[in-house]
């Protein structure tokens, strides 16, 4: 059997395609069964299970709390609900930067424990001989740059990044970089639409961006944020197709009152019994019959 190429534009050819044809990319995130089967069933073309799931689903201040077995457990779930796109799994903070060799093995696991077809991890410069690594061990690996959330450490530093000329310029060399090392995809995150536009221009596997403007060749919004799934302030990167939050805070409420007027559950929403059976029972506890 040939080996699978794992190197820029073949590792995920899927991908590199609807780019070639100049048709954007949709990537999404999920976390868990049902969060996959909505992306896949709403026509993703690629589905991320982000450490941004610390925010979204386990309720952390930054993403640098998440932990490896966590985030595998996430993984699992959305990877058997995704059968037809490709899952990308997020290496969590502290998982990959001490090492080449922790990163490949931390990488190894989400494939080999959790089936996800690549990695992704945030940086370019020292983090340049992990991709490389990760790559040399035969897993495609999603770059990110711009605003690093793994870099921050408390809910007010997610700002943008490269509004300045000096800034700018070193994520762009620095997308160029992951490129270079052999990234199947970049992701763009917080940075003017300039600067995402100048990105994609440069690179030739696909960009992603979050916040980076119309230009990159596709776009990757949290599952959550998107649906309006959760409290709290939106970045200004993020539309809300949907109000969830409400929409479920007042199905819960109306729930609630049904079970305190006894309207729930109706007969219809329980099990019967034979009566012969309940007499048996009745007549086994020396119970009444029931008129
Ligand atoms: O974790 C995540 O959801 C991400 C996206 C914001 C790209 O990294």
């Amino acid at each position: 059997m040939t080996p699978r190429t794992v190197r820029g534009e073949d590792a995920l050819p899927s991908l590199a395609a609807l780019r070639r044809r100049a048709a954007p990319i949709v990537m999404i995130t999920a976390y868990d069964f049902p969060g996959g089967r909505i992306a896949e069933l709403a026509g993703a073309d690629v589905v991320l299970v982000g450490d941004s799931a610390a925010n979204t689903v386990l309720g952390y201040a930054t993403t640098r709390e998440i932990g490896m077995e966590e985030l595998l457990i996430l993984t699992r779930a959305v990877r058997r609900a995704v059968r037809a796109i490709p899952v990308v799994g997020d290496l969590p903070f502290g998982s990959y930067e001490g090492s080449d060799e922790l990163a490949v093995a931390s990488a190894r696991r989400f494939v080999e424990e959790a089936g996800c077809d690549a990695v992704k991890l945030e940086g370019a410069g020292e983090m340049l001989p992990r991709v490389r690594a990760i790559i040399a061990a035969g897993i495609p690996v999603v770059g990110h740059v711009g605003l690093l959330p793994q870099s921050v450490t408390s809910p007010d530093g997610y700002r943008a990044r490269g509004r300045e000329a000096e800034q700018a310029l070193a994520i762009i060399a620095d997308a160029s970089a992951l490129e270079e090392a052999g990234c199947a995809v970049v992701v763009v995150e917080a940075v003017p639409s300039e600067i995402g536009a100048l990105i994609a221009e440069r690179l030739t596997v696909p960009v992603i961006g979050i916040g980076a403007g119309s230009a990159t060749d596709g776009q990757v919004l949290v599952y959550h944020d998107l649906l309006g799934y959760g409290e709290g302030r939106q970045a200004k990167f993020v539309r809300r197709y949907a109000a969830a939050h409400e929409l479920f805070v007042d199905a819960v409420q109306r729930w609630a009152a049904d079970v305190r007027s006894r309207g729930f559950p109706s007969s219809d929403e329980g099990y019967g019994i034979d009566p012969a059976a309940l007499d048996e029972i009745m007549t086994s506890l020396k119970l009444p019959r029931p008129s």
